[in-house]
């Protein structure tokens, strides 16, 4: 790549509500596909004895980690699903065609319901459900029956992974707020009902001239907790469920390091993997 001159960087137009492209600051502010991609490729090979080959990425949006896997190996294939025609298409246009023509031979986006994965969606060795995607299924029926999708499409030997977040903070009608290069984003926990467990959340960017997108994203959410989680994997037919509990850095944080254990901390806010397999 072309190394950037000053003059050029700062030439650069100054983000602003008008002309910001809401995918582009989700994947700058959301997606870790790397630190993610290592950890459910150092996961499998443990666990299996033999590298990850072929990923689905169920909720896709715009196939970021889809686009990171086949870039990571020239053996790789991935295949990205989603329901929604306008980010798929954004992520035709921006991720799959950054890659190079035998990278993109490698990649799939399908249209589809991830509860009923068609021909082309089955038989990988890994399925990811990652940023709490699965929780748009708020009965125990419903997220039982797409467990139950990914256990019978997994390729022999496969593994589904899945994060969850959990932590008294996640029961909290809060605003957090992260500075960024350009801009600010802002996660809105704007309702949670103790009653049904529902929850919505709204991703918000803000910029320096004042201007905002509100309500760039929004998502309508069941607070699934740990334990449950767990139970419905078991539930759906799983064999072996783990859960990969994060480091401490020593400053109250998270260092990105994921380990399995039985034993975790009743913190504000944590992050954690899972995998399911048989
Ligand atoms: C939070 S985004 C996830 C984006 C990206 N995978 C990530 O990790 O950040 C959720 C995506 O799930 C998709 N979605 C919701 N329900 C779905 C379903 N039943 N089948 C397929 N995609 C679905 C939405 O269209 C949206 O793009």
């Amino acid at each position: 790549m072309a190394r950037r001159t000053k003059s050029s960087r700062s030439a650069r137009p100054a983000l602003t509500a008008r002309t910001a492209d809401r995918h582009r600051l989700y994947q700058l502010a959301v997606q870790e596909p790397d630190a993610e991609l290592d950890f459910v490729a150092r996961t499998f090979s443990r666990l299996r004895g033999r590298p990850a080959v072929t990923l689905r990425e169920d909720f896709c949006g715009t196939a970021l980690s889809a686009c990171a896997w086949v870039k990571r190996r020239a053996t790789h294939r991935a295949v990205g699903v989603d329901l929604c025609a306008d980010t798929l298409a954004w992520g035709t246009t921006h991720n799959v065609a950054a890659l190079t023509p035998e990278q993109q031979s490698r990649v799939r986006l399908v249209r589809r319901d991830v509860r009923s994965p068609n021909a082309t969606c089955r038989g990988t060795d890994v399925v990811l459900a990652m940023n709490f995607s699965y929780w748009t299924f708020k009965t125990r029926e419903g997220l039982v029956a797409y467990f139950r999708s990914v256990r019978s499409s997994l390729g022999k030997g496969g593994i589904f992974f899945l994060d969850h977040y959990g932590g008294y903070e996640a029961f909290k009608e809060i605003e957090e707020r992260r500075r960024l290069k350009g801009f600010t984003y802002v996660w809105d926990q704007a309702s949670y009902n103790p009653i049904t467990g529902d929850k919505t959340c709204h991703i918000h960017f803000e910029f320096k001239d004042g201007t905002r997108l509100r309500k760039a994203f929004t998502y309508e959410w069941r607070l699934w907790t740990l334990p449950e989680i767990q139970e419905l994997l078991h539930e759906s037919g799983f064999k072996h469920v783990h859960v990969y509990w994060e480091g401490d850095d020593g400053k109250g944080g998270g260092n990105g390091i994921f380990r399995p254990t039985r034993r975790g901390e009743a913190c504000a806010c944590h992050v954690s993997y899972l995998s399911a397999h048989d």
